[in-house]
């Protein structure tokens, strides 16, 4: 089902939500999956989009890779910190505050989200699973060790700056993010898959569904029965595997979902 959000004042049609809450009103366990789509109205840009997009202003090889890092650590970790400024400026929209509502209405709501920006635990959400580590911590590129996010610099959109030393073996320090090539945290894939197989609805929100492993939960969801609403502006990879297709902004779309779930 495919469910517009064009109407003149850009709202949602709360009629066309009624399946969608009645599946959320049986259902027991609930997954919201997240891309980068979710913290564009925070400001933060996506990575796909033709002209604003990062890997369209940015090539992902060079800033997103081990290779990347190990050639020109400055650039890197400069890009890096650029990008933590812009996290630490924003300010988690109303669709953020949704989710977390969801899950206290929902106890058993797991978040997934590819994003790195840690906006779902600022906003207030308790379970949340980082597939792809994330931009609040650091550590060092060779022994691993931890090291302190506080008192990292700020840079301008094009700076360099080199990446301090590892506290333990002098090491160069690195955002604990997953880079091209590299797994994925066991812990939080293994969660993941078992919280897809086990749900019995999954909310697809603000993912192009380029990127595997992440793009596959909705594959996995699905097949074990469960319920797929994506939140999306634009048709995506995974818009065959939906049910019902929310043609809205996260920032819109999810407080409207989370209203009618809550109304009379
Ligand atoms: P993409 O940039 O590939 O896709 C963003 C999606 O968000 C698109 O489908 C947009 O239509 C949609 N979108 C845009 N604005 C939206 C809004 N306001 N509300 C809802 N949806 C909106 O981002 P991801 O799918 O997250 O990986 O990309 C996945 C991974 O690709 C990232 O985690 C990153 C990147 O390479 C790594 O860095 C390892």
């Amino acid at each position: 089902m495919w469910i517009g959000c064009g109407n003149v004042d850009n709202r949602i049609e709360l009629a066309g939500l009624d399946p969608v809450i009645s599946v959320l009103r049986e259902a027991e366990r609930v997954v919201v999956t997240s891309g980068a789509g979710m913290s564009r109205e925070c400001g933060i840009p996506t990575f796909r989009e033709a002209q604003t997009g990062l890997w369209a202003r940015y090539d992902p090889t060079q800033l997103a890779s081990p290779e990347g890092f190990r050639s020109d650590p400055a650039r890197v970790f400069g890009w890096y910190m650029w990008r933590r400024a812009l996290v630490e400026a924003a300010v988690p929209h109303a669709g953020y505050e949704a989710v977390v509502r969801l899950g206290e209405i929902r106890p058993e709501l797991t978040v997934v989200t590819q994003n790195v920006d840690g906006l779902h635990r600022r906003a207030g959400s308790p379970s949340v699973l980082e597939l792809h580590g994330s931009l609040c911590r650091y550590r060092c590129a060779d022994c691993a060790a931890p090291h302190p996010a506080r008192g990292l610099p700020t840079v301008p959109e094009s700076g360099r700056v080199a990446p301090p030393a590892c506290r333990r073996c002098g090491g160069l320090v690195r955002p604990d993010v997953v880079w091209f090539g590299e797994p994925l945290p066991a812990d939080a894939l293994d969660a993941a898959w078992r919280a897809a197989e086990r749900c019995d609805v999954m909310l697809v929100v603000g993912t192009s569904g380029l990127v595997q492993p992440a793009a596959s939960l909705p594959v996995v969801a699905r097949r074990s029965g469960a319920y797929i609403v994506e939140v999306n502006p634009e048709e995506t990879e995974l818009t065959a595997v939906a049910a019902t297709a929310l043609r809205g902004t996260a920032g819109r779309a999810l407080p409207a979902l989370v209203e009618a779930l809550e109304s009379p």
